[in-house]
């Protein structure tokens, strides 16, 4: 019996192909391991979207090289999407990489690995830190074509948790926002038939599982067969056992007033919308090629709050992007100000080889000191709000679904609105729907008190 150890950087993407990859390779009779140490095949799923992320897995994958001391059988891969930027280059970093492998290639994992095994005969044992890096390099494989048809239909994910359920209804990406690597390294959009999706959700609540995310990198452009987002949310939202939905991310331009309807609409919908704005100045969301202005996303969170009064919204914003003048980042700070975001994810633009932003005029990249300044200002303005909201929650009585036990005792679970909130309460109750009430607030999560339930008559 063999046994893999996965680890994973970036998106939610990421996450659930984690899970895909542990499904193929358990039909092959490997188990998951818990530690790297206890592993023969160590995965690092990576991401490739910023620089730092990056830079970690390098740091990673150095590190795991002691494992080879002990066990010089191991087998070390990197998947995902800096694995698909970096190509073959990637074999002969850090200490060295025996298998490279793209986001389209998993179901060769089993067949991959048995071949790298074969090629590289006797392990490389005692060697010099450069010579084991070339010596692995060599021998090693990379697995890198994409697969316009590959949505990996019929592979059995071996999921993490038996709370929430990732569910990938899209790969790919057809926008090409000039900053971003996504879409070279994970292809076009492709997806998934709906019966298929629909098939999976039912099997997840058949299971116990109460709670699916719906994944895309634009989820809500998705199409097949005459379905769209809409529809394919209202009918997963129907399916009996589910009694919680969410969906991540849309895309601003194809968020439509019937789907803000059926979000309305369905009570397991929850009311909650992760909406990326990216920028707050029309000339930055052009350069960005985001193809709407801040009008027309300001409108779509007036429909939003309109129909369902009280949702929680978060985003995702680049600072520090070529060309961003002082009056266009000021304009970020307004719609900060102005919507008013539970939660942000906040980023300094990094520069990502072969994206369409590398080839803006290099006089107009703003300095690292400026966007560092920007950013920090950013988060600032981001972190007053967020806590006045939050603090605003504080007293109020919520159900909250329990995901796990907490860091430090208790256990922790989510709100309909998507925010963290740990407490005392047994682990038995992991998976159950608890009424909780807020009693203090870090400014970012909850620290809660469980109402006992009422004994059943
Ligand atoms: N598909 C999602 C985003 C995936 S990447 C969407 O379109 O909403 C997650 C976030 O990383 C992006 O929303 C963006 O804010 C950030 N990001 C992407 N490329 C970046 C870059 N080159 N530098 C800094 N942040 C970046
Ligand atoms: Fe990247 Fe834009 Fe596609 Fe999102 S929509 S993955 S930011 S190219
Ligand atoms: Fe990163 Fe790839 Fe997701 S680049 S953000 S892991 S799609």
């Amino acid at each position: 019996m063999k046994r893999a150890y996965i680890e994973t950087y970036g998106c939610q993407m990421n996450i659930s192909d984690s899970e895909l990859m542990h499904g193929i390779l358990a039909e092959q009779g490997y188990t998951p391991a818990d530690k790297p140490e206890d592993a023969d095949v160590i995965l690092v799923n990576t991401c490739a979207i910023r620089d730092h992320a990056e830079q970690r897995v390098i740091g990673r994958v150095g590190q795991l090289q002691q494992i080879r001391r002990d066990n010089p059988d191991v087998v070390i891969g990197v998947t995902g999407c800096m694995a698909q930027r970096m190509g073959e280059s990637l074999l002969g970093k850090a200490g060295g990489v025996d298998m490279v492998m793209g986001p389209d290639a998993y179901r060769q994992l089993p067949d991959k690995l048995a071949e790298v095994v074969t090629r590289r005969g006797p392990a490389a044992v005692k060697l010099a830190p450069a010579t084991q890096a070339a010596t692995i390099a060599a021998r090693g494989l990379t697995v890198l074509g994409f697969d316009p048809h590959e949505n990996y239909e019929g592979v059995t994910a071996k999921r993490i948790s038996s709370v929430s359920a990732w569910v990938p209804i899209q790969r790919g990406c057809n926008y090409r926002c000039t900053y971003c690597i996504v879409p070279y390294v994970r292809g076009d959009e492709k997806n998934r038939d709906s019966q298929a999706i629909l098939d999976e959700v039912r099997a997840l609540a058949a299971d116990g599982v109460p709670e699916v995310t719906l994944l895309g990198q634009t989820v809500n452009s998705y199409e097949h067969g005459g379905w769209n987002v809409p529809r394919l949310l209202r009918e997963v939202a129907r399916v009996p056992g589910i009694r919680r939905v969410r969906f991540t991310s849309p895309h601003p331009n194809d968020f439509t007033r019937e789907l803000v309807e059926v979000m309305a609409a369905e009570p397991t919908v929850c009311k909650q919308l992760h909406l990326p704005v990216q920028a707050g100045h029309d000339r930055t969301l052009k350069r960005m090629l985001r193809r709407y202005t801040v009008a027309e996303y300001m409108e779509k969170i007036e429909w939003v709050r309109e129909a369902m009064p009280g949702i929680a919204l978060s985003t995702d914003i680049i600072v520090g992007f070529p060309g961003e003048t002082d009056e266009e980042y000021q304009a970020t700070l307004d719609l900060v100000r102005a919507v008013r975001f539970d939660d942000a994810f906040l980023y300094k633009y990094s520069e990502r080889d072969g994206t369409p932003a590398t080839r803006l005029p290099r006089d107009q990249f703003v300095p690292d000191e400026v966007g560092q300044a920007r950013l920090a200002g950013l988060i600032a303005v981001h972190r007053r709000i967020q806590a006045e909201m939050y603090q605003a929650e504080v007293g109020r009585t919520v159900e909250v679904l329990v995901e796990k036990e907490g860091r430090r005792g208790g256990v922790q679970g989510r709100t309909e609105s998507n925010k963290v909130v740990t407490f005392e309460a047994p682990a038995e109750l992991i998976g159950y729907f608890v009424d909780v009430t807020l009693v203090s607030t870090t400014g970012a999560t909850f620290t809660g008190e469980l109402i006992p339930a009422l004994a059943a008559a």
